[in-house]
């Protein structure tokens, strides 16, 4: 029931956004030139280059390949940066200096698997949100918690990544004493493996792809919360924020968002 409360929650906030953004979109429309206008007048930290703040220990949005960072981020805004013919540069930081770092001026984008959150909102813009994501709890395959409210009510510890929305809900349902904090979603799991916490609450596709690469992990069938992702951008900037709405509105219309995020999470059935 508490559940299912929560994901109502999370889908009304993402009916507000798409609502948000249809309007938005119109009135761009009603200037045929309001796109070269606002591809003229951002500016970005270093000319010609879009930097990214990420942190990629995040598969399938962001991980490393070698020492490449690949992912569903880093090819949306690579197709960002190239519509606004810029270079994108990434810089792999600590998950919880992202935003910081957008706010001060030392990166001209956050993306991240990042959610769109009211507290966020207060710091830095968000793009439009170019794809969802699920909290999911992973815990032993074991294990006797088979829900939130098992989780909750027993006295578990529960692993995060710090400062992520998994360590903001999770800290207010069981308290700091109970919370684990990790750098990396990653570690959370190796702590995991090794019976030193109870369960782990990430994102959903880090999750699928956590639990595939160890053994005897398994995710609770009950989704916590359903969140949007988009790209942190600094509130002064409004110019750079309307340049990315656009082109990542020409990148959903023409069918590339849909095919990057096929390409690494397969359409299910
Ligand atoms: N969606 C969550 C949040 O915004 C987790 C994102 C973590 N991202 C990462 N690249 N490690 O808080």
């Amino acid at each position: 029931m508490k559940t299912l409360k929560r994901i109502a929650a999370g889908i009304l906030s993402t009916a507000l956004l798409l609502g948000m953004t249809s309007c938005a979109a119109k009135e761009t429309e009603t200037s045929a030139d309001a796109n070269v206008d606002a591809a003229a007048a951002f500016t970005t930290v270093e000319s010609g280059k879009l930097i990214m703040a990420t942190n990629a220990f995040f598969p399938p949005y962001e991980y490393y390949e070698g020492d490449k960072i690949v992912g569903i981020d880093v090819e949306i805004a690579t197709a960002v940066a190239d519509k606004l013919g810029l270079e994108l540069v990434i810089e792999d930081v600590e998950f919880d200096s992202i935003i910081a770092g957008v706010q001060s001026g030392k990166y001209d984008i956050g993306c991240a698997g990042m959610t769109v959150t009211e507290d966020r909102l207060k710091s830095v813009n968000f793009s439009t949100p170019y794809a969802t994501g699920i909290q999911s709890i992973i815990v032993a395959a074991d294990s006797e918690i088979t829900d939130i409210d098992t989780l909750v009510s027993g006295d578990y510890k529960v692993g995060v990544q710090s400062g992520t929305t998994g360590d903001i809900y999770m800290t207010e349902e069981v308290g700091e004493e109970r919370i684990e904090r990790f750098a990396k979603g990653n570690d959370a799991i190796i702590a995991l493996t090794s019976g030193k916490i109870s369960a782990v609450v990430i994102d959903n596709e880090p999750a699928k792809a956590f639990v595939a690469a160890n053994d005897g992990l398994k995710i609770l069938e009950t989704p916590y919360t359903v969140e949007d992702y988009a790209m942190a951008i600094n509130k002064d900037n409004e110019a750079l924020k309307d340049a990315i709405n656009q082109a990542l509105k020409e990148l959903t219309d023409d069918g590339t968002i849909a095919a990057i995020i096929n390409k690494y999470i397969p359409a299910e059935g």
